[in-house]
């Protein structure tokens, strides 16, 4: 649904306000009617269009109520769709990194997250690759001269902050256009780490703070990086590998993103309200519910990967949480599953505020036509 009104117009350029409805509960579509497939990747703004990066799961069916090792893990490529509304995508590519596909067969790549270097002026793609993860500390690199790639590996980063890389790594772009790579480790304690890189993105300065630690089940995996009136935010969630109920967003802030981190909340809460245990037996415990996968899910039955700060028009930034629904689809194909977009609100005094699941929500975004 749009509802459309000008705001002004010179003899370059149209800026229009339009209203628009993120649905959450019915399938994301492209120009062309298919699903859109770009899962666990991110969604960032270049210029005046959007750019949805992320994982193509494909058509497979996941067999179980967590992850099985196979349907989503195999023959993965990096999908972008484009969007000046957030919610008319254009499909681009199935394959923004064509080198995956020479061994996407037996090695599981995930997470491609995007920014614009401006001083080399070049896209810089980092990812998860099984080639590195859970292997050593090192983080896939590919850059391009475009945002639409083709993406090209170059000699990947080597993280200082931990020994063996875990589960999830993630970009975040500062205003000042430094970058930083969040990560956590398979080496203990287990680690949330936040590493700065060198001022072409190309490689680590060394310099890291650890966001937290902890040693004991469920270790964390998460979450979005960002930063809203000078204050940066990192969530981190309970370890959820595919796993239908979703995962929490325990939410950590610092005014310095290489300082010390302070805990301040938790922001998605089991759905009936309880805040789920600090230990859980094992990876196939349903935190909400502990003798039953099919039981209460999180409020947001999603698994995070990352956070949007998006620019939506001149007055106002959206933050929102960008998280995996496993398992969701209707026809139970993979590729299929909701991506579940919620927008972090804000007390008057800025905290942020426990999120609850829209259905749909409204916004007002710009859109500039030349
Ligand atoms: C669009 O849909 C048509 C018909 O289903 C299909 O032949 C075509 O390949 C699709 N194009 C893209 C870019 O997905
Ligand atoms: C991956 O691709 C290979 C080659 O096309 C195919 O044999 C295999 O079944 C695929 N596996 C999955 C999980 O899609
Ligand atoms: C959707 O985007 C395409 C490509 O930019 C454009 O041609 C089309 O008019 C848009 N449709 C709507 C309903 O905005
Ligand atoms: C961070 O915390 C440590 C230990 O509590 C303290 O020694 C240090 O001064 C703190 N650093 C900053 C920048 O606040
Ligand atoms: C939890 O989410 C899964 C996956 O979407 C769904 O199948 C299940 O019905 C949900 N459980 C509840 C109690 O809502
Ligand atoms: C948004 O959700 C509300 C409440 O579920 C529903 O009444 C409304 O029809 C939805 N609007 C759209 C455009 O999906």
């Amino acid at each position: 649904m749009v509802f459309f009104h000008v705001l002004f117009v010179s003899n370059l350029l149209v800026v229009a306000s339009k209203q628009v409805v993120i649905s959450n509960v019915l399938p994301r579509l492209d120009t062309n009617g298919s699903y859109v497939d770009a899962h666990d990747g991110c969604l960032v703004k270049f210029d005046n269009t959007y750019f949805l990066y992320g994982t193509v799961y494909g058509k497979c069916h996941q067999s179980t109520t967590i992850c099985d090792a196979v349907c989503g893990y195999l023959n993965n490529t990096f999908a972008l769709y484009t969007s000046t509304d957030l919610v008319n995508w254009t499909f681009i590519s199935n394959n923004v990194v064509p080198e995956v596909t020479k061994d996407n067969n037996h090695i599981n790549y995930w997470m491609p997250n995007v920014g614009y270097n401006t001083r080399a002026k070049q896209y810089v793609m980092i990812y998860w690759s099984s080639r590195y993860g859970f292997q050593n500390s090192i983080v896939a690199l590919a850059v391009s001269s475009t945002p639409f790639g083709p993406f090209v590996n170059v000699a990947p980063l080597e993280m200082q902050g931990g020994k063996v890389i875990s589960s999830t790594t993630g970009l975040f772009v500062d205003d000042d256009n430094t970058a930083y790579v969040r990560y956590n480790t398979r080496d203990s304690p287990l680690r949330h780490v936040i590493e700065k890189l060198s001022p072409d993105w190309m490689t680590s300065t060394g310099q890291f703070s650890i966001i937290f630690q902890k040693q004991d089940y469920p270790w964390f995996e998460g979450g979005g990086v960002f930063k809203r009136k000078g204050v940066y935010y990192t969530m981190l969630s309970t370890d959820c590998c595919f796993c239908q109920w979703g995962a929490d967003a325990r939410t950590f802030t610092s005014t310095d993103v290489l300082g010390n981190w302070t805990y301040i909340g938790q922001l998605n809460y089991c759905a009936d309200g309880k805040a789920p245990p600090d230990h859980v037996d094992g990876m196939t415990v349903n935190p909400c519910s502990i003798s039953d996968p099919y039981g209460t899910n999180f409020t947001i039955p999603a698994q995070q990967f990352n956070v949007a700060t998006l620019s939506i028009s001149s007055q106002e930034t959206l933050y929102m949480y960008y998280g995996e629904r496993f398992r969701s689809s209707a026809d139970g194909i993979k590729g299929h599953d909701f991506q579940a977009w919620i927008p972090i609100e804000f007390t008057d005094n800025d905290i942020p505020k426990p999120m609850k699941f829209y259905a749909n929500f409204t916004i007002n975004i710009q859109e500039e036509h030349m």
